[in-house]
């Protein structure tokens, strides 16, 4: 297994690249399935979800070709609607193949998820939608086993916000007979990013970025090309990563309107960050004060960012009160923290930070994608040598991280453990 060996206290600079967002790429892979065209998509990060994904689309009888940034799929002839469990179980955003295979191909096969580190991770939403569309959808075996004949489009609220819930809706409505309008959608850019896809493969949607999406369905949809958006959690950890650690950093190659909320919670830290068309510029080195966070649904402050803050609020001036409000465990990086002398205590949704406190470099486990980024970020900042375990998590997610940073000058290499 590989570790990433980080040597702290080193001071970074220069220009950092932000790649093409995971949470997007995931689902316009699998909408290539909703036609029998070539999809092109640029702008791919080079992260292991997006092997895996295309291991699930190959093993559907998909047909894909990468070059660099770029990722051709052609789903010319199904070979069987089936994702099995041991692809599944190695990434959730599979079942994002469920909507798409009902919509086109009238029957889908696909192993339910199962939960995961941060929490259980039902999708009761994502079967409810479809039988709102018409679909006959079972579950047994540990699989979920849905059949349609043409889907219908309908009316439909959902209960909680899901985002993969709503880009599984979306994709499924694309192809249904009629109008489909749902409610309480996810508003995330992500969404509106598949929505783009999907629009310039033939389909009708308008709201993509509202809770109110409205979707007229129509006979096929055809190829498209189409460069996925800049990924706003790896620009937000990397904002973090300047403003822990950063003397003068631009993040370039990002829509700073995609994290308005951590932007503003740290301007009014106190930390010194500028604002331009596709880049942020942040001038750390001086104090900050702390913030309360509650992680909400986009634009609210985004839980895949809760980790990478905890991390600067360890270094505020102040305590800070953390709230999750959206999975039911994703503390899992606070017992790694307080080994390296971070001064925090959990109850129950919230974490209660204080600071600032100095953190000494320790061996440290990553247990998921994001709390392993907080690892590397509290390296950055903790004196002597951290060691992150485990960080083929934060290879799911993360293009070439440590290049990245070491690019700015972090004193970081991976080691085969
Ligand atoms: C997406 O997951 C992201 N993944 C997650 O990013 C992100 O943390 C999450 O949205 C929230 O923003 C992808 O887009 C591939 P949800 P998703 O459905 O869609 C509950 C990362 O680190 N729920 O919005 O699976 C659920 O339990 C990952 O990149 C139901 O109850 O999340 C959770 O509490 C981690 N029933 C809440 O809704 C359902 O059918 C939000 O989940 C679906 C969800």
């Amino acid at each position: 297994m590989d570790a990433i060996r980080i040597e702290g206290r080193r001071r970074l600079r220069g220009t950092i690249h932000v790649s093409g967002a995971k949470n997007a790429i995931l689902p316009a892979l699998t909408a290539a399935l909703l036609t029998d065209e070539e999809v092109c998509l640029a702008n791919v990060p080079g992260v292991r979800d997006v092997d895996t994904m295309l291991k699930v689309l190959e093993h559907l009888g998909a047909e894909w070709s990468r070059r660099g940034d770029r990722v051709t799929v052609r789903l010319g002839r199904l070979l069987h609607p089936e994702a099995p469990y041991d692809l599944v179980r190695t990434m959730r955003a599979s079942v994002l193949v469920l909507g798409p295979l009902v919509a086109r191909h009238g029957q889908a096969r696909v192993s339910m998820p199962g939960g995961c580190a941060i929490g259980a991770r039902p999708v009761d939403l994502h079967l409810d939608v479809l039988r709102a569309l018409g679909a006959e959808v079972r579950q047994e075996h540990g699989y979920i086993e849905a059949r349609a004949g043409r889907l219908r489009g309908a009316s439909y609220t959902f209960d909680r916000i899901t985002v993969t819930g709503t880009e599984n809706a979306m994709m499924a409505a694309s192809l249904a007979e009629g109008r489909t309008v749902l409610r309480n959608c996810a508003q995330e850019p992500e969404v509106s990013d598949l929505a783009e896809l999907l629009t310039r493969m033939g389909a009708q949607i308008s709201g993509a970025g509202t809770d109110t999406i409205r979707i007229e369905g129509v006979e096929s949809l055809g190829g498209a090309e189409h460069r996925v958006v800049p990924d706003r959690i790896e620009a937000g950890t990397f904002v973090c990563a300047a403003a822990l650690a950063g003397d003068e950093v631009v993040i370039q190659g990002c829509r700073p309107e995609h994290l308005s909320a951590l932007l503003q919670r740290l301007t009014g830290c106190g930390i010194n960050l500028e604002v331009g068309v596709d880049a942020i510029t942040i001038r750390g080195g001086g104090g900050f004060t702390s913030a309360d966070v509650s992680t909400r649904p986009y634009p609210g402050f985004a839980t895949d960012l809760q980790a990478q803050y905890m991390v600067l609020m360890t270094q505020a001036s102040g305590a800070a009160v953390i709230a999750e409000t959206i999975f039911e465990n994703r503390f899992m990086h606070v017992q790694e923290l307080q080994r390296l002398g971070a001064d925090i205590r959990c109850e129950g949704h919230n974490a209660f930070v204080k600071g600032p406190r100095s953190l000494s470099g320790a061996p440290v486990m990553a247990t998921d994608l994001r709390a392993s980024a907080c690892l590397i970020l509290a390296g950055l900042v903790a004196s002597g040598e951290t060691l992150v375990r485990r960080v083929y998590h934060l290879d799911r997610g993360y293009d070439r991280i440590e290049e990245k940073l070491r690019g700015l000058g972090a004193e970081m290499e991976r080691i085969k453990e």
